[in-house]
């Protein structure tokens, strides 16, 4: 009885400690393998992203660009980055308007709220 008592104990530790760690990983995590946040951060796959939302596309010292990105136009604004963090494949044709395009970001499949709640967070990189 008493090993059953710690052991559920130490079960519900580990649970409180998993649902911790869930609320910590905000809705950027999966962006973080590729790119930084912090202001003058570095480049790792991807460009550091302070300061992406009202910025111009492919406008960092970032040295690694898709010619579709370091030619870009546009100014990232929440519904192009939603587009974007939904499926950056097909939202790099409708972004420089040239069905061709490519981008060397893989999709990331954050759509609907997900992608709301990733943009939420770029916008407080300011
Ligand atoms: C596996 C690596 C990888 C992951 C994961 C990733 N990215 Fe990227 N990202 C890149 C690369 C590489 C580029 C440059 C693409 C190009 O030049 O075509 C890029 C470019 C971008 C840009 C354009 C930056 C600019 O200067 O115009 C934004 C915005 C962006 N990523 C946001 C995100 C967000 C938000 C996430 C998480 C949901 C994410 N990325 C996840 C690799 C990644």
């Amino acid at each position: 009885m008493k090993n059953l008592i710690i052991a559920t104990g130490a079960l519900a530790m580990l649970m409180s400690g998993l649902a911790v760690t869930e609320a910590v990983a905000g809705p950027e995590s999966k962006c973080k393998a590729c790119h930084t946040f912090e202001k003058g951060g570095k480049h790792k796959t991807g460009p550091n992203l302070f300061g992406i939302v009202g910025a111009k596309a492919g406008s960092t010292d970032f040295g690694k660009y898709s010619p579709s990105l370091k030619d870009g136009t546009w100014v990232w604004d929440e519904a192009k980055l939603e587009a974007w963090v939904c499926d950056s494949k097909s939202a790099i044709k409708d972004l420089t308007g040239d069905a061709h395009a490519k981008t060397k970001m893989g999709n990331q499949k954050k759509c609907g709220s997900e992608a709301a709640d990733v943009v939420a967070f770029l916008s407080t990189l300011k």
